[in-house]
């Protein structure tokens, strides 16, 4: 098969396009063809080896972890798929997996679902990583009707669909970017923009109920002048002292500092796709590559500028 793989982690001067051994099947598994990839800064991120530990040291790889495509053959013991069927989901590319920049996949079932039939490859493909985080980080928040929520990084993979889960549950929401994607984010449904730069910040005299920091690096004095008492700020990066941090600012302040991880379990699924089918969540794409092409889609996730999701197209 073909593949966009890595002989050991770096950039893009260990890592190329070309011939690679067709995986199988093993128990248990599902050999996909793949259609589609997003890109995600966690695969840029294990593929420069930012977790080497758990990703493991098997090379020559293949990263990539969101993907969309069919099945082709089941490995023994697969009941809940068969070939033809139309999947996706996000390859764990940990232990040295394989993920999924490359033509065939092999997957446990467990990590498959099947698409709705009304959902394309590109869509499919776009949504767990960045809308399953964008649904938990919410639901950590607890951002129901009424509430005034700011979202920081709003225009990114993460923060597009943050942006429209919070108004599907009826928040205010403020959206920051830059100015040249303001416009997107009105789209999108944000009440209002403002620009994530420090001096933009301290212009606002706001108090949010919540804050979803997609970007995940906002200054703690920012979050605390801009959380209400009682509000909560979550991020989406890992912080060995979070949990201390919130136990003192819960103590000081009244306000609650908590984490926005990916979560995936059956329900998520379920309501990350019926908002889709709903037609109140959908996926901003401005960018195709195809898997020859993989090294500029990694550039340009790495620029860490991208709007919505980038996508590799496959076979
Ligand atoms: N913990 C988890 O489970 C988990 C899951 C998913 C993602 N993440 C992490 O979440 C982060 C965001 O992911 P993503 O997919 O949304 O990334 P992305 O698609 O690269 O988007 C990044 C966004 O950040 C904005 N930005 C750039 N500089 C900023 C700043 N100083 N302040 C505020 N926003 C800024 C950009 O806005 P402009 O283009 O307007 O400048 C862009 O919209 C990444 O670090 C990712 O690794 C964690």
């Amino acid at each position: 098969m073909k593949a966009y793989y890595s002989t050991a982690y770096g950039g893009p001067e260990v890592s190329q396009y070309g011939d690679f051994p067709d995986p199988s099947a093993g128990d248990g598994q599902l050999l996909v063809e793949v259609k589609a990839v997003s890109i995600n800064p966690v695969d840029y991120k294990v593929k420069q080896g930012v977790a080497k530990l758990m990703s493991g040291s098997k090379f020559p790889r293949v990263f990539g972890s969101d993907f969309a495509g069919v099945v082709k053959t089941t490995g023994s013991g697969v009941t809940q798929f068969k070939p033809g069927d139309r999947v996706y989901g996000a390859s764990p590319v940990i232990w040295g997996k394989p993920g999924a920049l490359a033509q065939l996949l092999a997957i446990d079932q467990k990590f498959a679902r099947a698409i709705p039939a009304q959902i394309s490859f590109e869509e499919a493909a776009s949504l767990p990583i960045a809308a399953l985080t964008a649904l938990n980080g919410l639901r950590r928040c607890r951002v129901t009707e009424g509430k005034e929520v700011l979202i920081n990084g709003a225009t990114g993979g993460v923060g597009h669909f943050a942006i429209q889960i919070a108004k599907s549950k009826g928040a205010i929401v403020t959206a920051t970017c830059s100015q040249g994607n303001a416009e997107l984010a009105r789209k999108l449904g944000a009440d209002e923009t403002m620009g994530y730069t420090k001096e933009e910040l301290a212009k606002s005299d706001r108090k949010f109920d919540a804050i979803l920091d997609t970007y995940g690096k906002m200054d703690f004095n920012d979050v605390c002048r801009l959380l209400k008492r009682g509000g909560i700020y979550a991020t989406t990066q890992i912080k060995p002292f979070l949990i201390f941090s919130s136990l003192l600012t819960q103590v000081l302040y009244g306000k609650k500092l908590t984490s926005s991880n990916l979560r995936s379990k059956p329900e998520d699924m379920d309501e990350m796709e019926k908002l889709f089918l709903d037609k109140k969540l959908y996926p901003v794409i401005e960018y195709y590559f195809t898997l020859d092409h993989s090294a500029e889609a990694f550039e340009l996730a790495e620029s860490g500028k991208p709007r919505g999701k980038i996508i590799v197209r496959v076979g």
